[in-house]
């Protein structure tokens, strides 16, 4: 597990765009795994920027996203499609048709879980996942206290989740109360995992996930056990290190 010291926020977001910039310039086809929450949005500017300035070329890359909420069509501002397209998608020359997200909009969990996992196997599995991490640990919605699921799989967000997630909605109803997230199996399969994390309220969890036990209480702590996991990290997430 390596991690890279970041000062503060878009020094955090420049490092971690090298690497997403760095695994799209040595394989042009690569499949991202990528991510959403307020942490790689800075990731994403910076990748951005630089296409505007002819340093990236996306035509080729395929993405799958690690999660989306049940039930938000994508039109709606605070689906992760919408997330997607607003911030990185509809700014660079990647082919629409290549970019995958769980299909909120699928009543049918069951469904919507293999179709996702299909997805995954056909574009041949992720080169390099993006993540980012929640305050109780969860990566995508695998949230602490279950079995980590392998693979794809319909999750009840839990409380603090929800409530972290607030700001973002009018009002605590209208946030959904469950998602369709990639399940840890699939994530630990990525060849290369980037963990991005800003914030002195991201120390406690930053300190657990990745200097604590291996537990299920603790889903990102399972990152200690991949073989190629860069961690930036911002000198406040680090404070308690
Ligand atoms: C959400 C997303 C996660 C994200 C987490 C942290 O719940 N599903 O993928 O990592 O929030 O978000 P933030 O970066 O805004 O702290």
């Amino acid at each position: 597990m390596k991690i890279i010291r970041a000062k503060d926020y878009s020094d955090m977001s420049r490092k971690a765009a090298n690497i997403l910039s760095a695994q799209v310039i040595m394989k042009p086809n690569c499949v991202l795994g990528l991510a959403t929450g307020s942490t790689p949005i800075g990731a994403y500017a910076q990748l951005v920027e630089w296409y505007n300035k002819g340093d990236l070329d996306f035509s080729e890359v395929t993405t799958v996203n690690l999660d989306e909420y049940k039930g938000l069509p994508r039109d709606n501002d605070q689906s992760y499609y919408y997330f997607m397209h607003d911030n990185l998608f509809g700014k660079v020359n990647i082919n629409k048709e290549r970019t995958f997200l769980p299909d909120g909009m699928e009543p049918d969990g069951e469904k919507a879980c293999k179709d996702y996992d299909r997805i995954i196997a056909d574009v041949g599995g992720i080169d390099l996942q993006l993540l980012g991490l929640g305050h109780n640990g969860h990566i995508g919605f695998n949230e602490p206290g279950t079995a980590f699921a392998a693979q794809t799989n319909c999750v009840d967000l839990t409380e603090s989740t929800i409530k972290a997630n607030q700001r973002f909605f009018a009002s605590i109803e209208d946030v959904p109360k469950q998602a369709y997230t990639m399940g840890i199996g699939t994530i630990m399969h990525a060849e290369k995992i980037l963990v991005v994390v800003s914030g002195e309220d991201k120390a406690q969890i930053v300190k657990e996930a990745f200097f604590g036990p291996i537990t299920p209480k603790v889903p990102a702590s399972v990152l200690q056990l991949h073989r190629n996991v860069t961690i930036v990290a911002d000198e406040a997430a680090l404070s308690l290190l």
